[in-house]
């Protein structure tokens, strides 16, 4: 006898890419390339250790840290990230209101709780073709479907585009149930790409041209992992043409701090959108760890943050260059292509000739059986998959494995051309 779960229980199936980890997995020997874990060594233990110390001699609000603490997380914190939005914005000060901001388990969570709270199973949200896998599974998970918007050869929203495509949902009547637009802003993951001021101020007026409100998502969690400087644009939260509009501006101080404390935020100029989310993370966990918000919160405030990820942006820059340069010596001329990121985690290759790249293709096989393992692209696309891209994600290995893992993925790619010239 089996039970009877729930609608949303039956819409779930596991993700694609745990299925192709679980066969990474059976041969330990394989390098990732796919996770997008960050770098192991690097990883904070002395200075968390530090702050444990400084908390354990702080008496009893030191102990409170290991008390419950609010839904919406730690006052202190939230002002110290404010102010920070602000300074990344150059906005003077006060300008965003700190009641606006709270903290959640990552910003996962917050993504989770923002389409949560907006949308009915069958409702749509434009995203950007690729965009941020996991969140594509959010959306599938909550029966929620993505609509790709069209992109130009750059990288960047076609605006144009995007205002046709609005003018045909609303003639077909799919606009009533297009609720957001959801934008990975900074350094993207998978891409690299970083979306412009201009672009942003455009997507910003076409919709609020529109009859009904369209929210946007703007999800920021690389915005601070640049390798040597941050992308010029301020975010839609200090953009003009977004005011009025729902604007959700999630980020993260897992990728730039540390992953395992998993402390995101979010900054919501809709009272009643963020009330719905706080209460639903309310009946989820009434507020993130709050011992785990003090570390971030006391690292931020002694400046010991900022130290740490000046130096993450150094290790990120140089790992991105070794696999750069290892695949750019033996692939570029095999006629490979990428862009060089300026900064967070990834590369996003396109093959030669459409060469199928997604987890069933016969390169996913090569590659697997070379001992090294990559995310398809496919996986990041909304509905007509595209099938000759990779990302591969240099956080997490060595520097001499990602040597070695680079090597591996060059064989895969050449015994696929000599198979294909053959
Ligand atoms: C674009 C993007 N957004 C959000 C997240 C969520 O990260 P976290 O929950 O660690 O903040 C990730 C994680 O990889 C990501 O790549």
């Amino acid at each position: 006898m089996s039970i009877t779960l729930s609608e949303l229980g039956l819409r779930q199936k596991p993700s694609d890419i745990t299925r192709l980890m679980a066969i990474a997995i059976e041969r330990p020997d394989v390098l990732s390339l796919a996770a997008g874990f960050t770098d192991n060594d690097s990883l904070p233990l002395a200075e968390v250790r530090d702050i444990v110390n400084d908390i354990s001699n702080e008496g009893p609000s030191g102990k409170a840290t290991l008390q419950y603490g609010s839904n919406i997380g730690r006052s202190e914190l939230r002002s110290i990230l404010t102010s920070r939005i602000e300074a990344q914005d150059t906005l003077e000060s006060g300008t965003l209101d700190e009641e606006r901001m709270f903290i959640s388990n990552g910003s996962q969570q917050s993504l989770y709780l923002a389409i949560q709270t907006l949308c009915n199973p069958g409702d749509c949200i434009l995203v950007e073709q690729p965009t941020y896998f996991v969140f594509l599974e959010i959306l599938e998970g909550l029966g929620v479907t993505p609509i790709g918007m069209p992109m130009d050869e750059t990288g960047a929203v076609d605006v144009e585009g995007l205002k046709a495509l609005l003018t045909e949902m609303n003639e077909s009547g799919a606009i009533d149930r297009l609720k957001a637009l959801y934008l990975v802003s900074y350094f993207a993951n998978p891409t690299g790409h970083s979306i412009s001021e201009s672009t942003k101020m455009e997507i910003g007026s076409v919709l609020s041209r529109l009859e009904r409100p369209i929210a946007v998502i703007e999800d920021a969690a690389y915005r601070e992992l640049y390798f040597d400087s941050p992308h010029s644009a301020r975010s839609c939260l200090a953009i003009e043409t977004f005011v009025g509009i729902p604007t959700l501006y999630t980020s993260t101080l897992t990728k730039p701090y540390s992953s395992g404390l998993k402390v995101g935020y979010a900054y919501c100029t809709d009272d009643s959108w963020k009330e719905s989310m706080l209460t639903v993370k309310g009946q989820q966990d009434f507020g993130t760890a709050n011992f785990a918000q003090a570390i971030v919160e006391r690292a931020l405030s002694s400046g010991s943050f900022d130290r740490h990820l000046n130096e993450l942006r150094g290790i990120y820059k140089r790992k991105m260059e070794t696999l750069h340069e290892a695949l750019n010596s033996e692939l570029s001329e095999l006629g490979w292509s990428w862009s060089v990121p300026h900064g967070a985690l990834y590369l996003w290759l396109r093959s030669p000739n459409a060469l199928q790249t997604d987890g069933d293709s016969r390169f996913h096989a090569a590659c697997i059986e070379n001992g090294v393992f990559y995310v398809p692209g496919d996986l990041c696309y909304p509905s007509e998959r595209v099938q000759d891209r990779i990302r591969l994600s240099f956080g997490t290995l060595a520097v001499k494995e990602i040597e070695e893992a680079a090597t591996r993925f060059s064989l895969a790619a050449k015994s696929m051309t000599q198979a294909v010239s053959r």
